[in-house]
């Protein structure tokens, strides 16, 4: 019995196209990129530490001694994690505690942001933007609860 890549390869890209349509064809790719489809948020592979983290699923396991997270080293700091991939901002509430957020604005979606005096503020500036929401777990934006053991956090979006 044929396996799904020698299938693939034996009949596309003109007849699986016509049959099935543009999702098959975008299965007909080159090379062993299973890894990459799988796991899109951090390069391929759930092994890749280079960003000092790994995803399975939507459970990211973090390295806080990894440089990325250098900001998370003392109570008061926080971070976006957008940039390396990760859709929440983290804030350093003790040091046995970090909490967790989702960095997607409640408004609209907007997902830069600054934050002072305990409150998350997006930093959409258009005339209706710029809303302001308490890092207490109270407001609209959405709290997570990552757990801290040792230097590894482990935070489940869901
Ligand atoms: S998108 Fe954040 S306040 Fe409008």
């Amino acid at each position: 019995m044929k396996n799904r890549r020698s299938f693939l390869k034996e009949v596309c890209p003109t007849v699986a196209f016509a049959f099935f349509g543009l999702s098959f064809l975008e299965a007909c790719s080159s090379g062993d990129d299973d890894a990459a489809i799988a796991n899109p948020n951090n390069g391929g592979g759930t092994g890749n530490t280079d960003s000092g983290y790994t995803v399975n699923g939507n459970t990211y396991t973090i390295d806080l001694t990894h440089s990325n997270f250098s900001q998370l080293a003392n109570t008061g700091g926080w971070m976006n994690g957008k940039n390396i991939g990760i859709p929440a901002l983290f804030l350093r509430i003790s040091s046995t505690e970090i909490q967790a957020y989702t960095n997607v604005c409640p408004h609209q979606g907007y997902t830069e942001w600054s934050y002072n005096n305990n409150l998350f503020k997006c930093a959409n500036s258009g005339p209706t933007h710029g809303r302001e929401f308490s890092d207490n777990c109270n407001s609209d934006l959405t709290c997570y609860n990552p757990n801290l053991n040792g230097d590894t956090l482990t935070l489940t979006i869901s």
